[in-house]
């Protein structure tokens, strides 16, 4: 099959890329660069296109010159980068992401997956958020996010464009680089395993739900997969680590792989509030289970300390680490 991923040199988009090559796909990714960053080992066997999701045309241009099948829609500015510059991420995430549904509607596209975010749930949500939890994003990210994920509902209801999406916690992963609110759940890991010490910008109370990126790129195979009559949610939550950790427990099983890890406390005020609005502790997948079968298959802390570490140690250029 022909697949566009947008954000397919990014941080989850990569694996997926990765995914889908070994599954016998032709991949194109569109981004705002023609570097292939960390797709860089498997360049020759991918298209990269470099574009900007905000240009309706460069969209249309890619899905039309290379008669793409399912579009895997990644591309957009995250959390930091979108409350820094709202004006730039209403562009990018909401017009771009109008501009990948028009083009799915006007080629005739079979399919679409979106990505959204936990960040779309906030005022009000409590600390268990499953599917029916009402919505009230507190940033110009989560904002955009649910307004997309509401248009991509319009748009499978009104065109029939067969469009689903993912709601992910903090993916957790080697390789991050930008300082989101859950980001300190990755690099609690990466950086001892990298023989540097940590600054942990949360309180070692603070629990911010996550799951592990290859169950992140799991769920985005699975949910394309799944028979179009499996999707009644059409948004969902999905989930791997259950319970969900407070750092300091995520500490104590990085500790039993490395001990002499350095980690320390400093909270970040800033930080801080958001979790002080934002109280989700269970993020709730239950309707991706039931609807179409997901079950992570990292879904405990062992289990992602012990894999994250031998991935940092044993590959750590295919996440851009040194
Ligand atoms: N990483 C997480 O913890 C997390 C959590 C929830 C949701 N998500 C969602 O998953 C998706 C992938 O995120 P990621 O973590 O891989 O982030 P990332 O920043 O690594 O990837 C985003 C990609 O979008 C591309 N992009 C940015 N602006 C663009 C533009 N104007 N035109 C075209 N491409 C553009 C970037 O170049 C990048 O490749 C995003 O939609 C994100 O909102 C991620």
């Amino acid at each position: 099959m022909r697949v566009l991923v947008t954000g397919g040199t990014g941080y989850i988009g990569a694996g997926l890329v990765r995914a889908l090559l070994e599954r016998g796909d032709d991949v194109v990714t569109f981004g705002p660069t023609s570097d292939p960053g960390r797709i860089a080992d498997i360049a020759n066997d991918v298209t990269v296109i470099r574009g900007n999701l905000a240009y309706s045309s460069e969209v249309f241009n890619a899905v039309k010159d290379h008669r793409i099948e399912r579009i895997f829609h990644l591309g957009s500015m995250l959390s930091t980068l979108s409350n820094a510059n709202p004006w730039a991420s209403f562009q990018v995430n909401v017009v771009g992401t109008m501009n990948v549904f028009e083009a799915a509607r006007l080629f005739d596209l079979p399919q679409l997956v979106f990505t959204s975010t936990i960040g779309t749930f906030a005022l009000g949500a409590g600390t268990v958020v499953t599917d029916h939890t009402i919505q009230r994003p507190a940033t110009m990210y989560g904002s955009g996010k649910l307004y997309c994920e509401c248009l991509g509902r319009f748009y499978r209801t009104h065109f029939g464009l067969d469009y689903r999406a993912i709601r992910f916690p903090s993916v957790i992963g080697p390789g991050t680089k930008l300082r989101t609110v859950a980001q300190y759940n990755s690099w609690m890991i990466e950086r001892p395993a990298l023989g540097k010490p940590f600054d942990c910008f949360v309180t070692e109370g603070t629990k911010g739900p996550g799951m592990y990126f290859k169950d992140a790129v799991r769920s985005l195979l699975m949910i394309a997969d799944a028979p179009r009559d499996s999707i009644v949610m059409v948004n969902y939550n999905v989930g791997g680590l259950v319970p969900t950790p407070t750092a300091k427990e995520l500490e104590m099983e990085v500790r039993k792989h490395i001990p002499g890890a350095a980690i320390t406390y400093v909270p970040d005020p800033a930080i801080m509030d958001y979790y002080a609005t934002a109280k989700t502790e269970t993020f709730d997948d239950s309707c991706a289970r039931e609807e179409w079968g997901w079950l992570p298959e990292y879904g405990s802390l062992d289990e992602i300390v012990a894999d994250f570490i031998h991935e940092v140690r044993t590959d750590p250029s295919r996440y851009g680490l040194p």
